[in-house]
């Protein structure tokens, strides 16, 4: 199927942004060959990048957008803020340092990447934030990984919803409770990790919806997340896995099917970090030190 031919639905966001529904997520993609994965992604017809200062793989997300020769008005991209840098005063070093990397005047939507609620700077950081919105300089700003409590918080000393939460969310932990809180402030919930990093594919739940509708696990989990309502970043570096989990709109869950797989969460199926307790600095030497970092 031709990119153009593959219709990826779109999601209103709270403040009128509109965002493909289907994104690229660049997790884990090693620098040498995230231009590659990039853009392949882009040929295929994905039409929105996640990236974040932490991945390291900004510039390469930059280039892959510029090589690819699409208009910029025609990609969405979003990245995230290290978490050693958020506070008043370093939101905006930060925020030039990844349009730089980029390579982007404008950056679609950006993100705290974590609530670190130990350091307690994530209501300060927010307020940072809603300047870049007010400049014109990004077009959305956003959250990941912020739970009920963290949400409260930041709407009731800012009164800037944020436009999106991007969280955890797979068969196994589909945290129900954060995404409720996210529906009754309008905040879109983006499911990283969607395809519990390939781990819920294998289950037989997943499996024999699949072949009851001729389509492979990992298309079953996509549909149910976009059926229900979120943004998805599935990863992959094969472009036959790209173009699968682009192709998505082919077929419908039942009713039957989706509570099948919502019944599957489970409180001990997270994958990532704890938003309560974590504090990983996202620096350079740290995501090194570490060998192996968390989204
Ligand atoms: P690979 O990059 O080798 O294709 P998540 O998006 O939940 O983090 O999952 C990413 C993991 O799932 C990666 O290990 C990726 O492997 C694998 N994956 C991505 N898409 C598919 C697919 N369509 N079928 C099987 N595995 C997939």
């Amino acid at each position: 199927m031709d990119a153009e031919f593959i219709s990826v639905p779109k999601i209103r966001l709270i403040n009128g942004v509109s965002v493909p529904q289907v994104g690229f997520g660049t997790f884990q993609i090693p620098e040498e060959s995230t231009a590659e994965a990039v853009g392949q992604a882009l040929r295929l017809g994905y039409r929105h990048i996640d990236t974040a200062a932490a991945y390291d793989n900004e510039a390469e997300v930059g280039r892959a957008i510029h090589e690819s020769g699409l208009d910029r008005s025609d990609i969405f991209v979003a990245t995230k803020l290290r978490n050693l840098d958020q506070g008043t005063d370093s939101v905006l070093d930060a925020f030039d340092a990844s349009r730089r990397a980029l390579g982007l005047e404008v950056i679609d939507l950006y993100l705290i990447h974590w609530p670190v609620p130990c350091h307690d700077r994530y209501v300060e950081t927010w307020q940072a934030m809603s300047g870049l919105l007010d400049s014109g300089a990004v077009r959305a700003i956003g959250v990941c990984n912020f739970l009920p409590e963290h949400l409260e918080r930041l709407v009731a000393e800012t009164g800037v919803v944020p436009a999106v939460d991007q969280v955890e969310v797979h068969p196994a932990f589909s945290q129900p409770d954060v995404r409720e809180a996210a529906r009754l402030r309008g905040i879109a919930v983006e499911a990283y990790s969607p395809l519990g990093r390939g781990g819920d594919l294998a289950n037989p739940v997943v499996t024999s919806i699949a072949q009851s509708h001729g389509v492979t696990p990992a298309q079953v989990v996509l549909r149910w997340h976009v059926q229900s309502g979120r943004i998805v970043i599935p990863k992959s570096v094969h472009p036959d896995r790209m173009r699968q989990n682009l192709e998505v709109t082919g077929f419908e869950l039942s009713a039957y099917d989706l509570s099948a797989i919502d019944a599957l969460d489970n409180v001990s199926g997270r994958i990532g970090g704890d938003p309560e307790i974590f504090d990983f600095s996202q620096s350079r030497e740290d995501i090194t030190a570490r060998n192996e970092t968390r989204q």
